[in-house]
């Protein structure tokens, strides 16, 4: 078996500190990290503390003669799955845009094969990273094809506040076991609702009910690393947009309706995983409903679209996934669920032990029958869920 390796470069910022929890997630993962480090990275982190971290001789010095044939810059990458700069700071992100070569990390990037993705994490104060200058540069990366990982939100090193605080370690590790997964949907459009919908009553109330959004954010991230491009439709969610995952943005069911409409053509697989509400409030109220003392308050409901069996009644529907959370008698209730919308692939839980949290218990309903998973982590379950798509839409005619 070959080894599974990435080349980590650390450029200088103070968030290099983070790189080295970084190291030790992917050696606890088996995955060989070849660190190398540009000299204002030394700066912060000294090169013994990766070496230590990584079990591997640490890469400093592009004329380091110690290296026979002093080709590291060329060799290191070639069987590495990819190449992610942790931190980057906005002097190297301009670097790359330039394609500059002077030192080992920026020489290696530039004599890097076109199939070795790289990722970079950038780390700077809110002003450096809104600098339009930054902006452009970041804006010229991802249209060459680099993936950024973040920058997140929150607090600084500097002790200001905003955009530019790097990605957590373990949001990074996760991108880069992804570069590790089979590409088992590549070249294939995957269209994904998530979330619960909001149904206003008046400009300060809604029907809405408690899906976090998770499992199908989860779904959106195992879909994108098993190499296909992701449209996730959300309701209003707190989570982070999964990396490399079109978003958007909705509220009521009927807007989540028109963007699944916008976007389904183009889609081999549909995954409603949303908790769409049933019904709308008719006539909702354009200012905010005051009691008018007879105790009482009545909402006329109507019916919401169903989504789900819209697109699989389509005519070449893309192959379609649907959720049932159910409080109660959860097989019988699903398999009719199956039926009735026509779905080659069902996945049944209880509502009560999924709205919101991490894990969740499923079933899975298709043709062949029922099959239960143990319990596990949404973030598990839906790998799992990739793959049975994958394997189905192969086996398709
Ligand atoms: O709400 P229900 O139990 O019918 O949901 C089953 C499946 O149908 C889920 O996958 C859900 O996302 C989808 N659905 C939909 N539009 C609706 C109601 C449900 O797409 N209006």
């Amino acid at each position: 078996m070959t080894e599974k390796r990435i080349v980590l470069g650390v450029t200088g910022g103070v968030a290099a500190y983070k790189a080295c929890e970084l190291v030790r997630l992917c050696v606890k993962a088996g995955i060989a990290v070849d660190v190398v480090m540009t000299q204002a990275g030394e700066h912060f982190v000294t090169a013994v503390t990766f070496q230590a971290l990584s079990g591997r001789r640490v890469y400093t010095d592009l004329w380091d003669a110690s290296i026979p044939n002093n080709m590291a810059h060329i060799e290191l990458t070639r069987d590495a799955t990819g190449i992610v700069v942790v931190p980057a700071t906005a002097d190297f992100m301009a670097k790359l845009v330039h394609g500059r070569a002077d030192d080992l990390l920026s020489t290696l990037i530039v004599a890097r094969q076109s199939t070795c993705p790289l990722l970079v994490a950038p780390a700077m104060n809110v002003e450096m990273w809104q600098n339009p200058a930054t902006q452009r540069n970041a804006a010229q990366l991802r249209a060459d094809g680099i993936t950024l990982l973040g920058p997140g939100k929150g607090d600084q090193a500097c002790g200001e506040t905003g955009d530019g605080r790097m990605l957590e370690p373990e949001d990074i590790f996760r991108s880069i076991q992804a570069l590790f997964s089979p590409k088992l949907l590549a070249g294939k459009r995957v269209l994904i609702t998530a979330g619960p919908t909001q149904e206003p009553i008046d400009p300060v109330r809604v029907i809405t009910n408690h899906s976090s959004g998770k499992m199908g954010f989860a779904i959106a991230a195992a879909a994108r690393a098993a190499g296909a491009e992701v449209t996730l439709v959300c309701g209003p969610v707190t989570l982070p947009s999964p990396i490399g995952v079109s978003r958007v943005d909705v509220q009521t069911a009927r807007e989540m309706f028109d963007a699944v409409k916008l976007h389904v053509g183009r889609s081999d697989v549909f995954i409603a995983v949303a908790a769409v509400a049933d019904y709308f409030v008719v006539d909702s109220s354009k200012q905010k409903i005051k009691k008018d003392g007879s105790g009482k308050l009545l909402l006329e409901l109507a019916e919401n679209p169903d989504i789900l069996a819209y697109v699989a009644a389509l005519p070449g529907a893309p192959f379609c996934v649907g959720f049932a959370a159910e409080s109660e008698n959860l097989l019988e209730h699903a398999e009719a669920k199956r039926k009735r919308k026509k779905l080659p692939l069902l996945v049944a839980n209880l509502a009560q032990e999924a709205f919101g949290a991490d894990d969740n218990h499923i079933m899975l309903l298709d043709d062949a029958g029922t099959h239960t998973l143990p319990r596990a982590a949404k973030t598990e379950l839906a790998r799992y869920i990739v793959e049975k798509v994958a394997s189905a839409i192969r086996r398709q005619p």
